[in-house]
């Protein structure tokens, strides 16, 4: 068995994706960039199968930004076809995995063919606790939080919670990830840096792997790769590392 303090040993709990580059992947083959978002779909549940069988405990996807509304119509409703597929064609064996669905972002907003079965997914998959697997809908970072400071100013100027009172655990509590730990692990495909309004105020001391692979040839291994690039990092907290010099005076 291996020792607490092997890096080896240290698995993410919460790990989040930002399954970035299925256009480009298309785009080099000279295929329609819609033949990247089926190539990617179909990946996905290889990626899945292997973060649960390595001990991750949750999995964010993140599937469609509330900026994605900003692509042509086909693209935006080709996303959903596929996404509609890929649950239908999953759901089944996801659930005899124990896998329990959640949605972050707002759902209102989605198509009812997509809308609907998520639900269901979400409702009938309730009791299973091996895996959370979170899929980040119409999701963006900023719209959370504003919905979450909405929710809290209501409750204020109704006299049933005292601005005074407020902290973080406050607000952690009123955003769509309520309950769930914090991502320890973010990865992004094809070589982008940045987190493109995803997880802003959960991923505060988030570990960030840039993976250069693009999404559709993202699979285990590349999995595997992040992983063990996560449990080579030392996470730090706002403390002092094992070999940290003292910092700079501020002056200096
Ligand atoms: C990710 O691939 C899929 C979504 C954002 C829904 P992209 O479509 O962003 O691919 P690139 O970044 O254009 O290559
Ligand atoms: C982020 O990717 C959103 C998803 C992966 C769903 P984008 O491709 O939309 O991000 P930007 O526009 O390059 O930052
Ligand atoms: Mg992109």
């Amino acid at each position: 068995m291996t020792a607490p303090s092997d890096p080896a040993s240290r698995v993410p709990a919460h790990v989040g994706i930002i399954m970035d580059g299925n256009g480009r992947w298309a785009e080099r083959r000279g295929l329609p960039r819609l033949e990247g978002h089926r190539r990617g779909a179909e990946r996905l549940i290889e990626v899945v199968d292997a973060a649960i069988d390595r001990g991750v405990r949750c999995l964010t996807l993140y599937a469609f930004s509330a900026e994605n509304w900003r692509r042509p119509a086909e693209e935006v409703g080709g996303l959903f076809k596929l996404g509609e597929w890929v649950l239908r064609l999953h759901l089944h064996r996801l659930s005899k995995r124990k896998v329990r669905f959640r949605t972050i972002g707002d759902l209102g907003a989605m198509p009812d063919f997509i809308r609907v079965p998520i639900q269901e997914a979400v409702a009938s998959s309730r009791d299973n606790t091996a895996f959370d697997l979170v899929i980040a809908l119409n999701y963006g970072s900023r719209q959370e939080t504003v919905r979450a400071a909405k929710s809290l100013a209501a409750d204020a100027a109704a006299g049933t919670l005292d601005p005074a009172s407020i902290t973080w655990e406050t607000l952690a509590g009123r955003l769509e990830t309520a309950g769930l730990p914090d991502p320890d692990l973010i990865i992004r495909t094809s070589g982008e840096c940045r987190l493109s309004n995803f997880l802003l105020l959960q991923a505060a001391y988030a570990e960030i792997v840039i993976s250069p692979t693009f999404w559709p040839d993202f699979g285990k291994e590349a999995l595997e790769a992040a992983l063990a690039e996560y449990a080579g990092r030392e996470r730090r907290f706002g403390m002092t590392g094992g070999q940290v010099r003292p910092a700079a005076s501020p002056s200096a």
